[in-house]
């Protein structure tokens, strides 16, 4: 087991109808909430509208910053920042997905310590700015995916140079989650789908490629799948279902809070190869996220085959007793329930052509090929040739 640091601040709120507490929950943080949503129309807006209500009613001042798109972009945020600065706020309250949230994240931190969102983030080439501070952020996550609503993570996008990358701060952790299931039972089939596959991916990635062994961490990953696979299955019988939706929100939240790699923190591999995808391409993470999945548990297979075997028995059924080839038939047992929800998806299902590749691959080796020989951190140190491999099977 490693050693390590862990410190969850965020306080949790979590109540059916909690969308109708926002106002009274955060009247005391501040003087002024710069409130951050979604661009286009429609999309959460109900949501929102209510919140805004809720502030009114608790007499809480805003300004509404309601500019953020999918896979949120530099220029926005900056945009972002300087709104915030005009507008005196000073909170954040975030009432979106994973997108809003960590844009939002960026502009309380950014506001405070000064500069572009941009230099803050990871690239290979560079050292990047770090976060003095933030102004406290509030979280109202409306999707259950990427956790950003409890930790100190988040991802943007840089269209001048397509490039996605992201940093962590810990001034940059929510101060408070308000969670209400009720928001998330509105949520679009596919959203809940690929949410669901993007929480899958959070869970396996440390699980994969860690090179300590952490037997906690292995259990509360094992029951976090298990928990998202069978309450997946419920809200995909019934959208209503309050529990279910409650219950993968926590996989979410504590799927990517460090909890689930306690003692055993390893690397991002499949989120480093699926951010080059949606940074040049826009499509939305889970989907790039359930296309790198297959190849890379296809193509990776021997590189760890005690972690690939340990998960095929564990979660998925598999009895085999050789871990050789119990590893082999992780990927198969994968497909095999991306399929039953709804979630397999190639690059050309997606409408992308293999053509790319070698420029994705490329992209992905220069921004975070951090270890000898130019290669990114993963199961197994990846090459420009593993990365094309796997790119190249995901057609
Ligand atoms: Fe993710």
């Amino acid at each position: 087991m490693m050693n390590f640091e862990w410190n969850l601040p965020t306080k949790l709120n979590y109540g059916v109808g909690n969308l109708e507490k926002v106002g009274e929950l955060t009247k005391n943080t501040g003087k002024k909430a710069f409130v951050v949503s979604y661009a286009e129309p429609g999309k959460g807006v109900w949501v929102v509208e209510q919140a805004l209500k809720s502030l009114e009613k608790a007499g809480v001042a805003y300004y509404l910053y309601d500019a953020i798109e999918p896979n949120p972009r530099v220029t926005t945020i900056d945009a972002g920042v300087k709104k915030f600065i005009e507008e005196e706020c000073d909170f954040l309250i975030g009432v979106g997905g994973g997108s809003v949230i960590d844009a939002g994240k960026y502009i309380a931190a950014t506001a405070f310590s000064g500069g572009s969102c941009w230099d803050y983030v990871i690239l290979k080439e560079r050292k990047e700015k770090v976060y003095t501070g933030a102004y406290p952020i509030i979280a109202v996550p409306t999707v259950a995916a990427s956790g950003s609503e409890a930790n100190a993570g988040g991802v943007i996008t840089n269209w001048e140079t397509n490039e996605k990358s992201f940093c962590r701060s810990e001034y940059r952790i929510p101060r408070m989650a308000i969670i209400d299931p009720k928001v998330f039972a509105s949520l679009p089939r596919h959203i809940t789908i690929d949410s669901s596959v993007d929480i899958f991916s959070h869970l396996i990635e440390h699980y994969l490629s860690s090179a300590s062994e952490s037997e906690i961490a292995d259990r509360m990953t094992e029951g976090m799948i298990l928990t998202v696979m069978e309450m997946l299955d419920k809200v995909l019988v019934n959208p209503e279902d309050l529990d279910a939706r409650g219950q993968l929100s926590l996989c979410s939240i504590f799927g990517w809070s460090g909890l689930q790699a306690i003692g055993r923190t390893g690397s991002i591999p499949i989120h480093f190869i699926e951010h080059q995808l949606s940074g040049h391409f826009d499509i939305s993470h889970g989907k790039g996220i359930a296309l790198v999945i297959p190849p890379y548990l296809e193509y990776f297979a021997e590189a760890r085959p005690d972690r690939w075997a340990k998960l095929a028995r564990r979660v998925f059924g598999v009895v085999e007793p050789d871990d050789n080839k119990a590893a082999k038939l992780l990927a198969p047992k994968v497909i095999e329930w991306f399929k039953r929800v709804d979630s397999y998806h190639t690059l050309t299902s997606v409408g992308i052509g293999g053509e790319h590749n070698e420029m994705l691959a490329d992209d992905i080796i220069r921004m975070y090929g951090t270890l000898e020989g130019n290669k990114v951190p993963g199961s197994r140190p990846m090459s420009k040739e593993d990365i094309m491999n796997v790119l190249n099977a995901a057609v």
